[in-house]
């Protein structure tokens, strides 16, 4: 059955072949595909990687139909290979996945017609260059740019005499450093090339001479030398002559510390010039005058001095001109009467920002009628702006922050219907802005306008007045609008920033205008006004990441919006109410929440616990209640903690210590009772511990030595009781202390020398600047280096190893039961600023050697069993401080020493 069957069974396949095979019979007349060409490009695919499958196309019988390939149309050879990535978006997940990369094979030397070959944008991974690529001479463009090749350039490329377009550009990152390091290769391309990209690649070792290898391209155009780590840049070249058809040369980044060199003044066929973060000095040479073609110059970020040269401005064809992040000086008139006479003018780009540019603004400014963007940013200019501005009609953007501007802006700028993008920050603009500042602004998305403080800076428009532009970008600082919440104001409805600080508004906000932008606004900072009123709840704001509102008279609850805001600072208001007990569910991207002094009350949030990027939770000075949650996990990342201020009652809660990077705990003001002999004895990472003002009990902690970075321990205003335990001195980084108004017994220990920090000066900066960055208050800044044992019942003497603490800045003893006298040798606290001994039982002679103590604004010794002469060297006029001595005598008090 199998054989007789089989046979007609073939037949017919073969009948069903022919039939789809029919099409490309008929059209072989027109040629497709040589076989041994087609062999070669199956080779070529098969040592590539494809994961994207680009070269799936690349089967079929007819090679000039895969995709990428194409042949001449007479000849059928093959003539180009194109296999750039199609996409070109670098370093996003779906340039990587159509990468080709692999091997590329020799076989590619048998297609003797290839005149076009495009590997770009492709992963090699540090393949090199293949030495064969030199073999096919039929090239004409050859693009390998972006393909993560290395190593060096096979000089075997000079071979490719009919070479136009060679693109070697490779990305600085990953670097896999391709380089070429003799460069005489270039000359058998002497004859054909326009076109050639060396961009990022390292030409280091090139030598001195790199720039005559180059001078013998005689047909070249374009040259790109961007980022090559060349170090030499010839002042002078024996022939320029072969790179008279140049006309774009980009030598950009490089290292070059030099003069700009006169040759490239030759070039003449120039029309962009890029020399930019090449550490070239001097001033500009007017040799540029000769560059009557150029378009383009980029001379940014080098170290240019002197004025901007006027020729600049007489280049008749110059429509980009980027001198920023330069050291130019002096004024900017003669440059732009230069631009004002070249009636032609066509500058479109113009930035001057970051240099030290100074004096006023001409009117010839108003020349510039083709600029679209001007950049004079962070110099120096002065005065207003001139009223030709209003000429300047092609204006998308405008930025002049970071000067010294102080005079009134020119309502002219009302004329500027492209004006897009608006920058005034930072100056000192005074007068008042009026409707027609902005009358035909209808362009404009962002608007910036600071000025310092002082000035008087003030909005007079109409309180109904709708302005022709929907902002996009607000920015206004130490300027008036208020005290309305004004019309213009209320329309905008596409801001995505906002920010309005001290702009004295005492108004309401309505609560459409919060809703109107909540699906768009990314920042909104209200800080510093006196606004009232309340917010509108239940609001969603998927993009907000900053909310400022502090330092107004907000009123009413915490507002109950949905955001992904990271920051979040309701500080200085009058809000109350209890915070929603979802708050962390609400607002679960949290990572900082500032809502000091307000009225809130109620539970603080169990939910909080959940939050764990929370870094820092700020509820000082409100009236919360109730214990503090005790939820905390060690996922968490909160390190600043100030809930100081409240009437939080109950134990300190033990979870505290599963925090793993809390430092600053301050619990100070609250109700908090019971013993903490073992509450905090794992927080092992605290810096700054502040659990005064409540009503703790027992006997002084010992944990405090385990703390290995504890800088602030302050237990003021409790119930302990019993001895200052030795654990309290072995806290070498110990630098404030203050155990005043418990019920302490016993004497000072000797151990107090053990605080190296006092005794060494170590430390202080850092330390306290992460408190006031939690508390945004000074307060514990002035008291680093200080010692507070005062309103306890500590008796005994002053230990001799207290004169070890030579860094102390302030000593409160007062308040005591302290016999003995006063040490002889305190003088060797040459840093005390304020000393306080009074009400105790101190006797003897006041030293001299107290008056030694320089810094010493501060002193009290009254109400002890002092006696004698009061050293005439101490300066204090106030008697007070020495009261309540029976036996001390002398000035300042009114009792006279006996004379002996
Ligand atoms: C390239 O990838 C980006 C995403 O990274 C995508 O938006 C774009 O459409 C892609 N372009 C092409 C031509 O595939
Ligand atoms: C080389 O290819 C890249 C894209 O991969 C392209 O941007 C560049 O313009 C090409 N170079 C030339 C000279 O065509
Ligand atoms: C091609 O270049 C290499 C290296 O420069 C050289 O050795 C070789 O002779 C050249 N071949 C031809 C055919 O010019
Ligand atoms: C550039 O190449 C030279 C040798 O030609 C080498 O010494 C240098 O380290 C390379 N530079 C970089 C940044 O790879
Ligand atoms: C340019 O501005 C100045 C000053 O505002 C004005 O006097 C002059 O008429 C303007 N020139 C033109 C052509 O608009
Ligand atoms: C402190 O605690 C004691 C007993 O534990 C109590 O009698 C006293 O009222 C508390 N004081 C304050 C101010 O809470
Ligand atoms: C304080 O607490 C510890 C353990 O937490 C306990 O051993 C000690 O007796 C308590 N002291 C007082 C006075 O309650
Ligand atoms: C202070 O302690 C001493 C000795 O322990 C005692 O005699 C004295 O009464 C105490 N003073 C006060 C005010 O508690």
């Amino acid at each position: 059955m199998d054989l007789k069957l089989r046979p007609s069974f073939f037949f017919s396949f073969l009948i069903f072949i022919f039939l789809l095979q029919k099409p490309a019979l008929v059209s072989a007349s027109s040629s497709k595909c040589i076989s041994i060409e087609r062999q070669a490009l199956l080779t070529f695919k098969q040592s590539l990687t494809d994961p994207s499958g680009r070269l799936s196309s690349w089967s079929g019988p007819d090679c000039c139909n895969w995709r990428g390939v194409r042949c001449d149309r007479r000849t059928s050879h093959v003539i180009k290979i194109d296999l750039r990535n199609p996409n070109q978006t670098v370093y996003s997940d779906e340039f990587k996945q159509s990468c080709l990369g692999g091997k590329i094979d020799p076989s590619l030397t048998h297609l003797k017609y290839l005149s076009y070959l495009d590997l770009s944008s492709n992963e090699f991974n540090g393949l090199e260059i293949p030495e064969f690529i030199g073999h096919i001479v039929s090239l004409r463009y050859l693009n390998l740019s972006f393909s993560s090749f290395s190593g060096e350039v096979p000089a075997s490329l000079g071979n490719l005499s009919k070479l136009e377009s060679l693109d070697l550009y490779a990305q600085l990152w990953p670097s896999f450093d391709l380089r070429a390091s003799n460069l005489g290769w270039l000359s058998g391309l002497s004859s054909s090339l326009t076109y050639l990209n060396m961009a990022c690649l390292n030409l280091s070792g090139a030598g001195e001479n790199w720039l005559q290898d180059f001078t013998r391209l005689s047909k070249l155009k374009e040259l790109h030398l961007s980022s090559c780590g060349l170090k030499n840049l010839p002042l002078s070249l024996s022939s320029t002559a072969n790179l008279k058809l140049l006309e774009v040369l980009d030598l950009s980044e490089n290292s070059f510390s030099s003069l700009i060199p006169n040759w490239l003044f030759d070039l003449t066929s120039l029309r962009e010039l890029f020399l930019q973060a090449d550490d070239l000095k001097g001033s500009v040479p007017s040799g540029f005058k000769k560059l009557k073609l150029i378009e383009t110059l980029d001379l940014s970020n080098n170290g240019f001095t002197g004025g901007i040269p006027a020729v600049l401005g007489g280049l008749p064809q110059l429509k980009y001109l980027d001198l920023s992040g330069n050291s130019f000086q002096g004024q900017i008139h003669k440059f732009l009467d230069a631009f004002s006479k070249n009636k032609g003018n066509s500058l479109v780009y113009l930035d001057l920002n970051y240099n030290k540019l100074v004096g006023t603004l001409p009117e010839s400014l108003g020349a510039l009628r083709n600029l679209q963007i001007l950049y004079l940013a962070s110099n120096s200019f002065t005065g207003s702006i001139p009223s030709s501005i209003g000429n300047m009609t092609s204006l998308k953007q405008l930025d002049l922050s970071y000067n010294s501007m102080d005079g009134e802006i020119a309502s002219s700028l009302g004329k500027l219907e492209e004006l897009v993008d608006l920058n005034l920050m930072a100056n000192k603009w005074e007068g008042v802005l009026l409707k027609s500042h902005f009358v035909n602004l209808r362009s404009l998305k962002s608007f910036s306008l600071t000025t310092e403080p002082d000035r008087s800076l003030v909005f007079k428009v109409p309180s109904t007045w709708v302005p022709p532009f929907r902002l996009e970008l607000i920015s206004i600082e130490s300027c008036q609008i208020g005290p309305t919440f004004p019309m213009w104001l209320q329309v905008q409805n596409k801001l995505n920033s906002v920010t309005l600080r001290n702009t004295r508004i005492a108004d309401k906000i309505p609560h459409s205008w919060f809703s109107g932008i909540a699906s768009v606004v990314t920042s909104l900072t209200l800080e510093n006004n006196r606004i009232k009123g309340t917010l509108p709840q239940n609001l969603v704001f998927p993009n907000l990441i900053t909310i400022d509102l502090s330092t107004n008279n907000f009123e009413g609850p915490f507002p109950r919006w949905k955001t992904n805001a990271a920051e979040i600072y309701l500080y200085q208001n009058n809000f109350s109410g209890s915070l929603p007990l979802n708050l962390g569910d609400l607002m679960p991207r949290m990572e900082r929440i500032y809502l000091f002094n307000n009225s809130f009350t109620g539970e603080i949030p169990l939910s909080l616990c959940r939050v764990t990027g929370l870094h820092i939770l700020n509820l000082r000075n409100n009236h919360f209640y109730g214990s503090f949650p005790n939820c905390w996990r060690s996922s968490s990342e909160l390190y600043g903690i100030d809930a100081s201020e409240n009437n939080i009652s109950g134990e300190i809660p033990e979870s505290l210590c599963v925090l793993p990077g809390l430092i600053v705990l301050l619990l100070n003001q609250n109700a908090l009772e019971g013993n903490i002999t073992n509450t905090l004895q794992n927080c092992s990472s605290l810096t700054h511990i502040d659990l005064g003002g409540n009503n703790l009990t027992g006997k002084l902690p010992s944990w405090p030595s385990k703390m290995s970075d504890l800088f602030m321990l302050r237990l003021q205003g409790n119930s302990f009781e019993g001895q200052i335990p030795d654990d309290l001195c072995i806290v070498p980084s110990l630098h404030i202390l203050d155990l005043s108004e418990n019920k302490i017994t016993g004497p000072i220990p000797k151990c107090i020398s053990s605080l190296t920090d006092i005794v060494q000066g170590q430390g202080f900066e850092n330390e306290q600047g992460i408190v006031s960055v939690i508390t945004r208050n000074s307060k514990y800044q002035e008291i680093d280096y200080s010692i507070n044992l005062s309103g306890n019942n500590i008796t005994g003497e002053i230990p001799s190893e207290i004169m070890d603490l030579s860094y102390l800045r302030i000593l409160n003893l007062s308040r005591n039961s302290i016999a003995g006298n006063i040490p002889g040798n305190i003088s060797k606290l040459g840093r005390l600023e304020k000393l306080d001994l009074s009400r105790n039982s101190f006797s003897g002679a006041i030293p001299q050697s107290l008056a030694a103590i320089y810094s010493l604004h501060t002193l009290n010794l009254s109400f002890n069993k002092l006696e004698g002469t009061i050293p005439k060297r101490l300066k204090f006029e106030d008697p007070s401080i020495y009261v309540g001595n029976e036996l001390l005598c002398g000035k300042p008090l009114p009792k006279k020493c006996p004379r002996y």
